[in-house]
């Protein structure tokens, strides 16, 4: 009965053919695949947007450097999931507008060591410095490798203005002031002499300028690494972020 519908004797043909059936599936796949893909490239209405996003400072963003080129993100992860446990021990849940001005993101799946996302503010500088000198001085147990090199050697900062052009090339907004500045806005970060009036005009009065490594006469890696660790998920006024209030009342 059904073999006299048309529609259906056509089918017939494609369920005959495997190289005709398997053309068929690609092409329903590819629109399906296309109808998902395709808005998520309109970024604008994927992110929300939330307060207290900005881009990294240029010693932030070289601490952010340091933490790639030593791998620190094969231990550890930096996107707290939306689950109890997680947020109960890391905070809030990782939004995405946190990694918004993140190129390249640093989500990771390895989870040797905690969640990084919101270590900011957790310890002191100090203890950073320690920690990062020999784990095993403030965490008896831990297995992380030390790095006490970063603290011996001298910031490579010549190319920071090349750095955040390239940033702004893949969509962080740093203005040609910000790019101008960037080697001075770097050392006034790291020296607690220093004004850092034009470091806080570009990048909020919550833009921290203190000397990070306990070694004021030099910038080292160590001082941009903590930097960094500092500000992480410490930026989203959460006083203003309700997550189940309409889009435009957040
Ligand atoms: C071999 C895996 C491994 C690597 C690589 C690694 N870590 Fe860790 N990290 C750990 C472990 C395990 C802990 C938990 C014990 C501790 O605090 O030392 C930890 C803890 C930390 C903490 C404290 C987190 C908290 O909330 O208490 C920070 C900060 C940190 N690591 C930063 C770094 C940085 C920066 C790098 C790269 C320079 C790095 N780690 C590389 C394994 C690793």
């Amino acid at each position: 009965m059904a073999t006299s519908s048309p529609l259906f004797s056509k089918h017939a043909t494609l369920e005959r053919h495997s190289l005709l059936l398997l053309i068929g599936i690609i092409i329903v796949v590819s629109i399906g695949g296309i109808i998902e893909i395709a808005p998520l490239f309109y970024l604008e209405s994927t992110i929300e947007k939330v307060g207290g996003m900005r881009p990294y400072t240029p010693l932030e963003l070289e601490g952010r450097d340091i933490y790639i080129r030593e791998g620190c993100y094969l231990c550890h992860s930096q996107m707290i999931r939306p689950l109890k446990d997680e947020v109960e021990r890391y905070g809030h849940y990782s939004l995405a507008a946190e990694s918004m001005y993140d190129h390249p993101f640093q989500w990771g799946s390895e989870r040797q060591g905690p969640d990084l996302a919101r270590v900011g503010g957790k310890y002191s500088d100090a203890w950073h410095r320690d920690h990062l000198i020999n784990p095993r001085s403030v965490v008896p147990e831990s297995i992380m490798p030390p790095y006490a090199f970063l603290a011996k050697k001298d910031l490579d900062y010549r190319d920071i203005a090349e750095k955040l052009k390239t940033q702004k090339a893949v969509g962080v907004p740093y203005t040609d002031a910000e790019i101008a500045s960037a080697a001075d806005d770097l050392k006034a970060q790291a020296d607690p002499s220093a004004s850092d009036a034009t470091l806080k005009a570009h990048y909020g009065a919550k833009a921290n300028a203190r000397d990070y490594d306990g070694d004021p006469d030099r910038i080292t890696e160590m001082d941009a690494l903590i930097a960094y660790l500092q500000m992480l998920g410490t930026l989203v006024d959460f006083s203003t972020y309700h997550a189940d209030a309409p889009a435009n009342q957040r």
